[in-house]
């Protein structure tokens, strides 16, 4: 699946099975992640501007960190953030804004 990243004008790509914090560290694009990635600082917040639906759902300990709010904030944890766009799809695409940039 391809990620947009709106405030950083980047494209780069999520492997299947692949967090966003992943994805991103890959790439060598710092975002916060005091936690290493277990759902417990709410550092890495990004916000999902496109295609929520080719992502899994809001996972339990997102709601716990980040309330029930996804459809009000589009808020979601980068580390809990996976593909999840049918495989038939031709160019799965999400475009995000990372919250919290240093
Ligand atoms: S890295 Fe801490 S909540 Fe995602």
């Amino acid at each position: 699946m391809k990620l947009q990243i709106k405030n950083l004008d980047k494209t780069i790509l999520v492997q299947e099975g692949e967090s966003i914090l992943d994805a991103l560290r890959r790439e060598r694009i710092e975002i916060r992640s005091s936690c290493g990635g277990y759902a417990s600082c709410s550092d890495c917040i990004v916000k999902i501007l496109s295609n929520p639906k080719l992502i899994n759902c809001v996972t339990f300990d997102e709601k716990k960190l980040l309330g029930n709010v996804f459809h009000i904030t589009k808020e979601r944890l980068a580390c809990q953030v996976k593909d999840f766009s049918p495989e038939n799809l031709d160019d799965p695409s999400i475009e995000i804004e990372i919250v919290n940039l240093d």
